[in-house]
């Protein structure tokens, strides 16, 4: 089976009502970025970064995933597939992608704030049971934090990730504008040769790749079209 890997970002959920980042002028769902996703908005203010997580997690809970989300899903019947995403929801898994990793963390958990990859107290928020109390502690007694990656912070799944594109024979990124790092770079580890998809309905520089193809059309129409194309290239 050909191997396809995906990169993501947050342009995918765009049709499922998440907003993007860079669209909004520094915002992520009108506060901004700094105050709630770097290493020192958390110091500064861990109740407004908690309530802030928790108005998201009932969010991405009332949500669903878009065509998009579900026809990546579907490729696992005819290619050995793997999601990298820099999103923190969780609607690859849902529309039922079963081998996804997270660049920066995953919003439905938590964990502790002495180390957030401490395997032992990170733990999944059930949908009816999914606000993190103010002050509320982990087993290891810190404060209880998203288990998000914060900016400043280290990106531990990125090894893994660039194993991934190391060996894909297609490579598909899907609305993500390549500014943050290193989740960017990953598309450097690409095989000479591997063709590369974009889908995202506005230019992104992709600094001279060879091979690029440019779908340019939201998520879900997007993912259409590669399936048409990808079918085709199959019968030939
Ligand atoms: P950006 O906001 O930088 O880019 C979103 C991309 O999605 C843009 O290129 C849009 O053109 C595209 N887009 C918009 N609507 C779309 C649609 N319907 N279908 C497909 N694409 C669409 O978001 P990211 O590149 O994901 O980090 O941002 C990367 C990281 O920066 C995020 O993971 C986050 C952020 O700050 C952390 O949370 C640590």
């Amino acid at each position: 089976m050909k191997k396809i890997v995906f990169l993501t970002g947050a342009g995918m959920s765009v049709e499922s009502g998440f907003k993007t980042f860079r669209g909004s002028d520094g915002l992520w769902e009108n506060y901004p970025v700094e105050q709630v996703a770097s290493h020192e908005g958390w110091l500064a203010n861990p109740t407004l970064v908690t309530n802030f997580y928790n108005m998201l997690r009932k969010k991405l809970y009332a949500a669903k995933p878009n065509d998009g989300h579900k026809l990546v899903a579907e490729l696992e019947k005819d290619f050995n597939v793997c999601v990298v995403t820099q999103n923190v929801d969780n609607l690859h898994e849902r529309a039922g992608s079963t081998h996804v990793i997270h660049l920066h963390g995953e919003l439905a958990k938590v964990c502790s704030s002495y180390d957030q990859f401490d395997e032992r107290y990170v733990r999944e928020l059930p949908e009816d049971h999914c606000e993190v109390a103010v002050g509320e502690k982990a087993g290891d007694g810190s404060l209880l934090r998203p288990y998000i990656v914060f900016f400043g912070e280290s990106v531990p799944m990125i090894a893994p990730a660039a194993e991934e594109a190391s060996t894909a024979d297609i490579f598909v990124i899907i609305g993500t504008s390549l500014n943050v790092y290193p989740a960017a770079g990953l598309v450097r580890y690409v095989p000479t040769g591997c063709p590369i998809y974009l889908i995202d309905p506005n230019p992104v520089p992709n600094g001279g790749l060879a091979n690029f193809h440019h779908i340019r059309k939201g998520a879900s129409e997007g993912m259409r079209e590669l399936v048409e194309l990808l079918r085709g290239s199959k019968s030939r």
